[in-house]
């Protein structure tokens, strides 16, 4: 059953008419045309879906839309600010980390969750924050050097 919920999505506050158990994933991409989240596994073990809650990184996948109401969620668009990349995103950019891309949503998502409370990680923070995302091109050295280059 549908219900009216208001969410708080790269700045600006939607009302929606949605089940409250649909994953935010489906509510980011089919309602509101983001789609800098993936879908990827589904099953909240691959990143590829990854927004930020309150400045944490969060599996949109597997996370119902009613558990979000309240909070701040960022997408990987919202990361933009007056045109301005985050630079996170720019530093994939230079490093040219991408290779297919599909995973970079997820990859970027969590280092700018890291940077938010640690913003000089070690390269074993770095290595931690990107356990959990899956890149099926085998990118991961090119990745790691981008999030080097994010936190140089
Ligand atoms: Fe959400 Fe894989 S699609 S973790």
């Amino acid at each position: 059953m549908t219900q009216t919920l208001t969410l708080t999505v790269n700045r600006q506050a939607h009302e929606l008419a949605v089940a409250p158990d649909t994953p935010l994933l489906n509510v980011l991409r089919n309602d509101l045309a983001l789609n800098g989240p993936k879908y990827g596994c589904g099953l909240g073990e691959c990143g590829a879906c990854s927004v930020l809650v309150d400045g944490m990184m969060a599996r949109a996948c597997v996370l119902p839309v009613s558990a979000v109401v309240g909070h701040e969620i960022l997408t990987l668009e919202g990361l933009v600010i007056e045109g301005r990349l985050d630079p996170v995103q720019r530093a994939f950019i230079e490093a040219q980390a991408a290779q297919c891309g599909y995973c970079l949503n997820g990859m970027i998502i969590s280092i700018r969750a890291l940077l938010n409370h640690t913003p000089r990680p070690s390269m074993a923070q770095l290595r931690a924050a990107l356990e959990y995302n899956l890149c099926r091109c085998g990118t991961h050295m090119e990745i790691l050097e981008a999030a080097e280059l994010a936190v140089t």
